[in-house]
């Protein structure tokens, strides 16, 4: 149960003078009858909120494009560590996220989250074979063979089997990894098998989706024509 204040509020309704404004004007209904009483408590999974006849909470899918900073596991709650649950701003709070696969805690860069239960299975879905692009900072310098290495697929010390990937050398250790799936650790992994382990790792990309300007620890909302991009592809 929650207060009707605040959930205006979470829901993006307006500031919390804006939502006292609003409650006094007789905007709000709960359940089909005005409410003007702030303090009133509610349990949004069950009572019906509208402002202005239009309901709130109500929502269809959303996905959400995170600038994951390193720290922060990818999980939907942990006992000890800090989760990427506790970057997404209030106005998420009741909307049912969950990640879009994994970052390693120290790992950052792009981070998804849907509402969408289906859609998220199809995109971690191995038959998808989505593209993810990381940059890499790693002891040692990649060369051609090790591209080779990576263009075959490789075989892992503990005999897991990779599909073919891309590995583009950017200088003294530096490179951009591209992989077509994402099994546990996989690029850490994978240069480690080569000799080669990382010390810093930012995924740039994931499909058609890039980081942009995106600021480090902040989050935007895809529009609808970007979901229906990733959705088909
Ligand atoms: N590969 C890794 O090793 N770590 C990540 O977080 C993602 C891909």
């Amino acid at each position: 149960m929650e207060r009707l204040d605040k959930f205006l509020c979470d829901c993006g309704a307006g500031t919390r003078s804006q939502v006292k404004m609003i409650l006094k004007s007789g905007r709000v209904t709960v359940d089909g009858k005005p409410e003007k009483d702030g303090s009133r408590k509610l349990d949004p999974g069950k009572n019906k909120v509208c402002l202005d006849g239009e309901p709130l909470g109500a929502v269809g899918t959303v996905v959400v494009l995170m600038n994951k900073p390193a720290g922060y596991v990818t999980a939907t709650e942990d006992k000890t560590e800090k989760t990427v649950m506790e970057l997404l701003p209030p106005e998420y709070q009741h909307v049912d996220l969950k990640p879009v696969g994994r970052l390693d805690k120290a790992t950052e860069g792009l981070l998804l989250f849907t509402n969408d239960g289906d859609l998220l299975h199809r995109l971690i879905s191995p038959k998808k074979q989505v593209q993810k692009v990381y940059y890499a900072r790693h002891e040692g310098t990649a060369g051609e063979e090790d591209v080779q290495a990576f263009a075959q697929g490789m075989i892992l010390r503990d005999g897991t089997r990779c599909l073919p990937a891309v590995l583009q050398p950017m200088g003294a250790g530096e490179s951009l990894v591209t992989v077509y799936e994402g099994k546990y650790h996989q690029v850490r992994r994978m240069m480690a098998a080569r000799g080669m382990h990382v010390t810093y790792l930012e995924r740039r990309q994931e499909g058609a989706l890039t980081l942009g300007t995106l600021p480090r620890g902040q989050v935007r909302q895809l529009t609808q024509e970007e979901i229906g991009l990733i959705s088909e592809s």
